[in-house]
């Protein structure tokens, strides 16, 4: 058995977020860890998307060219997966020649085997702009759930998949026109008749249950052919003389990146045939860590390629995360509504982002991400618990036993116990994670960690160093052992505290099945004993926090409004105006000229004599040829106006504050 795991090419428009890490990268990278420390042969493959739409609207946003975006963009992301500890075996771009070639060779090899097509179409054109619009191009309103900001491909909101012409209402994504329909060609590629064999091939998988859903929920609505080229410059291009100018659509090429990172990592290791084994060999598992609204390009169109394409081992699991919310909203990269990865690492020990996020990972259902339970988990679950009992541990050896890890006398029922469990528990985790229940395996961690914790209470080494030596020091070498074993399981979740227990304990990290292995006889040096984790800092999650609250305003913000109470002296109506009222208004030292358009909710009788509040340095505005010199205030729920008003009687000029 061999595994070859992927995870989503991230778009190279952007930094990655949380969202993205709990998507795919985590999960992918927990689970490549884990398979390798089970001895079994497994490597993890990415790269940068950079073609498509999403990369050329940002080059021109940001003014510059598609080219520098992706590379700006790629060394970012590949600095961000590093610092939160998420590794690749290769992390590619799909703008390198390997990658060219393949992806001409699936679009010629589909075309020639009949599963792709040439079809005379009509497309979105910017009459402005003077220019296709493909996909992110058009914006419009989604004919399904009624988004008003849904893209030509895919709708934000509700997830289905579109086609631009598909939009109500569409616009140019760039300068706002509404497009027009203009004559092109392209090339589609025929899913309705690849539907019985996705659907025979389907009912082979078992997938989670939000993955399946949404594939049977396509396949009931029956697959139309989909256009795999766009208008664009900016690509794969279309390998064709009659296609020139037009490049491969970008959920074409992308996928076939898992591929060619796959094979330009075989020529940097120098075994140029080895990615065969893992994309040729039937004995390979090829598992894509993907997010929910990745899952109809993999589970449908990706298939359908490798199939028609021959050759290639197909997907056996795809283990789709749902969404990460973020305080109770969305992310949103461009509202800025996102907690990026450098940001993150260069606050907090990246141990405690994949911890939390492992907790709440979004396996079944979307979750949330909170900064006040992120640290009130961090604290309880990992820094009091794992990370305490850990240095309970190691500092009481430092202190009463020389530093040196004591050798046990007889075991007792206690002492026995951890060590099943110990062995109990690492099976039973394995069990989860090979299911990808990521949140499952780590609970079985946090358990085990707690249980540390218990036993070092009930034996009481405090006591028993005095009263009865040899006890103290079983208990003590049983804690070690522990703590060494957690070291171990925990290393996937958390490689950076680990590590640093196994250097104080001057183990090495071992393979899963040898967690129970004597490795610790006793006698054993300690090295620099201090706590694995230090304690979160208040006050920078104050500081993170601030960004997702309201915005506050101070007192003299407030201040500057200058309001007063005025008293209405003379009610009049404007020329040619049946809304508004000139009112003539008492402020204590001064009188001024209010214009307000009270007319369909007040009389001219309920406006005389009355105590108002007004905005007294609003910049004044000529209404109707009437000069309003303030603004008075009122409420408003939509079907009623009422003046705010003091409710006793007060001088005219009053302040309000
Ligand atoms: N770039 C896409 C996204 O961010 C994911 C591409 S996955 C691949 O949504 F399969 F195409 F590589
Ligand atoms: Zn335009």
């Amino acid at each position: 058995m061999r595994y070859l795991v992927t995870s989503a090419l991230p778009y190279a428009n952007g930094p990655v977020h949380v969202g993205h890490l709990a998507g795919a990268y985590l999960p992918a990278d927990i689970f490549t860890r884990f398979l390798k420390k089970k001895g079994i042969d497994a490597i993890h493959i990415c790269g940068t998307d950079e073609h498509g739409v999403p990369i050329t609207i940002t080059a021109e946003k940001e003014k510059t060219t598609p080219e520098k975006i992706a590379e700006k963009y790629h060394r970012i992301i590949k600095e961000e997966f590093s610092a939160v500890y998420v590794e690749f075996e290769n992390f590619s771009r799909t703008t390198i020649d390997i990658h060219t070639k393949l992806a001409q060779s699936f679009f010629l090899r589909l075309l020639e085997k009949g599963y792709i097509e040439r079809r005379d179409t009509e497309q979105f054109y910017c009459p402005k702009c003077q220019r296709f619009l493909p996909d992110r191009y058009v914006e419009g309103t989604c004919p399904y759930c009624g988004y008003e900001q849904a893209r030509g491909d895919q709708c934000e909101r509700c997830g289905r998949w579109l086609e631009p012409v598909l939009l109500k209402n569409p616009r140019c994504k760039i300068c706002g026109t509404p497009p027009v329909m203009k004559k092109t060609t392209h090339w589609y590629m025929k899913l309705n008749e690849m539907q019985p064999w996705i659907e025979e091939w389907v009912k082979t998988k078992d997938w989670k249950p939000n993955v399946s859903s949404a594939v049977y929920k396509w396949l009931n609505e029956g697959l139309k052919p989909r256009a795999i080229t766009r208008d664009l410059s900016w690509g794969v291009p279309v390998p064709l003389d009659e296609a020139k100018g037009k490049v491969l659509y970008v959920w074409f090429d992308a996928p076939i990146g898992y591929i060619s990172s796959t094979i330009e990592w075989a020529e940097r290791i120098g075994e140029p045939e080895k990615w065969k084994d893992y994309w040729m060999d039937r004995e390979t598992r090829l598992v894509h860590f993907i997010g929910k609204d990745n899952i109809v390009f993999h589970t449908i169109i990706w298939p359908a390629m490798l199939k028609g394409y021959g050759e290639f081992v197909l997907p056996h699991a795809i283990p789709a995360n749902e969404f990460l919310n973020l305080e109770g909203d969305k992310i949103s990269t461009s509202r800025n509504w996102a907690i990026w990865l450098d940001d993150f690492a260069g606050k907090f020990d990246p141990d405690f982002l994949r911890f939390y996020i492992t907790m709440i990972m979004p396996e079944t259902k979307d979750s949330n991400f909170s900064w006040d339970e992120f640290q009130e988990r961090v604290t309880s679950e990992l820094i009091d618990n794992f990370g305490n009992f850990v240095n309970r541990t190691l500092s009481f050896i430092n202190k009463y036993m020389g530093g040196r890890i004591p050798h046990p006398g007889n075991l007792t029922a206690d002492d026995n116990q951890i060590l099943r469990r110990i062995e109990k528990d690492a099976e039973k985790m394995a069990e989860y994670l090979f299911e990808y229940r990521f949140r499952d395996g780590l609970k079985v961690f946090r358990e085990l960690s707690r249980e540390g914790n218990r036993y070092f209470d009930r034996n009481q080494p405090w006591r028993t160093r005095k009263e009865d030596p040899e006890r103290a020091k079983t208990t003590l070498y049983i804690s070690a052992v522990l703590a060494d074993a957690l070291a171990d399981l925990g290393e996937i979740f958390i490689p950076g505290g680990t590590r640093r227990v196994k250097q104080m304990l001057g183990t090495e990290f071992r393979p899963w099945d040898e967690v129970l292995a004597p490795v610790l006889k006793g006698g054993e040096e300690l090295k620099d004993v201090k706590p694995p984790y230090k304690k979160i800092d208040e006050e920078v999650i104050v500081l993170e926090k601030r960004r997702f609250q309201m915005e506050y305003v101070t007192i003299d913000d407030f201040k500057k409004l200058g309001l007063k109470v005025g008293k209405v002296e003379k009610v009049e109506t404007v020329e040619g105006a049946n809304k508004l009222y000139k009112l003539t208004v008492n402020l204590g030292d001064e009188t001024r000229t209010l214009v307000a358009g009270l007319r369909p909710y007040y009389t001219e009788e309920e406006l005389q004599d009355k105590l108002i509040v007004v905005i007294t340095n609003l910049e004044p505005a000529t209404i109707r040829g009437v000069k309003s010199e303030g603004m008075l205030l009122a409420a408003d729920d939509g079907r009623v106006v009422s003046i705010v008003s003091p409710d006793k009687e007060v001088a005219p000029g009053s302040e309000v504050r």
